[in-house]
């Protein structure tokens, strides 16, 4: 009796190890599926809260959190530099309408956590080379109404970038000979100093562009081609001329027709300057096709890597499922076995207990006689 409940215990000892490998396994997975998709985690729901800040080193700047996001609101306070003592997990920063009048390396290396910096309505007119080198969140900047001449290369290298208001500044054509690889959606220009639409390569995330109020004197197809999602493009009051007597004018709009980008001014599109009747027959120049190209193969690129990801995680969660059902099977299994096991020792210790009653009794019955 007494090696039978040994054994008994060592066999459940084994296979609970098991389980728990098992289990371990499918909790490793689960996780691993759960951190691919992050898109698929919702943030915190809105919840709009006040915080009044007390520390006076502060200047009167106070926090905000709404969208689940922390923001300070230092906006309107006659300031001449970001303030140094703000939370450091600020995501959002309001500076605008202030003093401000240089960005150095220094000014905003505290908050490494910013999605959002608006310093519209400033003097801003140096912006040190690493000002924004921490800014690996940064989703919107706001630099509109500032006197800014030139940009930080690396601004169009963050990785999250996507709204750029640089309006109301003195930028030059100079200031985008630049890789851009940011994934600009929106890029606000209205009011500065462009001969030309800026020479950003390809660029498929981008959706927007306003370089209205430039100084911009002509426009081609390759210009527009390398914006290949391009939606709205405003090119009010330039001074654009296209050659006369060529067809620049019913190309450019053509293309634009092709591709549904609504330009501004409505009648952009009627080239009045230009004889139409010649033009039937134009033809987009070969560098305009390839530019085009060049920018929707990165879209192509794009929507098969995404592909390839949905059926990792198709695939990773089938596994997971079926390893989950794998295990509570084995637990359920597991779990019969015993109770079976328990019942068939009871059942022995009975038959035995009872064969013991009838021994002593019959050696009783034996010594009696
Ligand atoms: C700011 O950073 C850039 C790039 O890292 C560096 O070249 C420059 O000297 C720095 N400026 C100052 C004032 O430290
Ligand atoms: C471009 O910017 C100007 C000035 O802010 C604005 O008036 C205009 O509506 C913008 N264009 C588009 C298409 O949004
Ligand atoms: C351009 O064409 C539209 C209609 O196609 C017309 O309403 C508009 O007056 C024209 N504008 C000019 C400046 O010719
Ligand atoms: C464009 O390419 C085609 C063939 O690829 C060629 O025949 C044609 O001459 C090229 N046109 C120009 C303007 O280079």
């Amino acid at each position: 009796m007494r090696p039978f409940g040994i054994s008994s215990k060592r066999s459940s000892v084994v296979s609970e190890k098991d389980m728990s490998i098992l289990l371990f396994n499918g909790f490793l997975l689960l996780g691993f599926v759960v951190a691919t998709v992050p898109d698929v985690l919702v943030l915190g729901s809105p919840g709009a809260m006040q915080i009044m800040d007390r520390d006076p080193s502060t200047k009167k700047c106070h926090y905000n959190r709404a969208m689940s996001l922390l923001e300070a609101r230092c906006s309107n306070l006659e300031l001449h530099e970001i303030p140094t003592h703000l939370k450091a997990d600020i995501q959002v920063l309001d500076a605008t309408v202030n003093r401000l009048r240089e960005l150095t390396n220094d000014s905003l290396a505290l908050y490494k956590n910013l999605a959002y910096i608006y310093l519209a309505d400033n003097f801003i007119q140096n912006i040190e080379e690493a000002a924004f080198a921490n800014q690996l969140y940064l989703e919107v900047l706001d630099l509109s109404q500032n006197g800014c001449d030139n940009l930080p290369k690396n601004l169009f290298q963050l990785p999250y970038l996507r709204t750029l208001y640089l309006g109301h500044n003195k930028l030059t054509d100079s200031v985008f000979k630049v890789k851009v690889t940011s994934p600009l959606r929106l890029l606000q220009l209205t009011k500065n100093k462009l001969t030309r639409i800026p020479n950003l390569g390809a660029q498929p995330n981008l959706l927007r562009l306003n370089v209205s109020d430039n100084v911009i004197v002509s426009v081609s197809t390759e210009d527009l081609a390398p914006l290949c999602s391009l939606k709205e493009l405003d090119l009010s009051r330039n001074i654009i001329r296209f050659n006369p007597g060529s067809c620049d004018c019913q190309m450019f709009s053509a293309w634009a027709k092709l591709r549904q980008i609504k330009i501004k001014p409505d009648d952009f599109y009627n080239c009045t300057d230009s004889p139409a009747e010649d033009c039937a027959n134009m033809q987009f120049s070969n560098r305009t096709y390839e530019l085009y190209n060049e920018c929707s193969a990165i879209i192509q690129q794009e929507v098969e890597t995404e592909k390839a990801r949905s059926a990792w995680i198709l695939v990773a969660s089938c596994v997971s499922v079926f390893l989950f059902i794998v295990f509570v099977t084995l637990f359920c299994v597991h779990k019969r076995n015993r109770r079976r096991r328990r019942k068939q020792k009871e059942q022995q210790q009975l038959t035995a207990n009872n064969a013991n009653t009838e021994l002593l009794n019959s050696n009783l019955t034996a010594g009696n006689s």
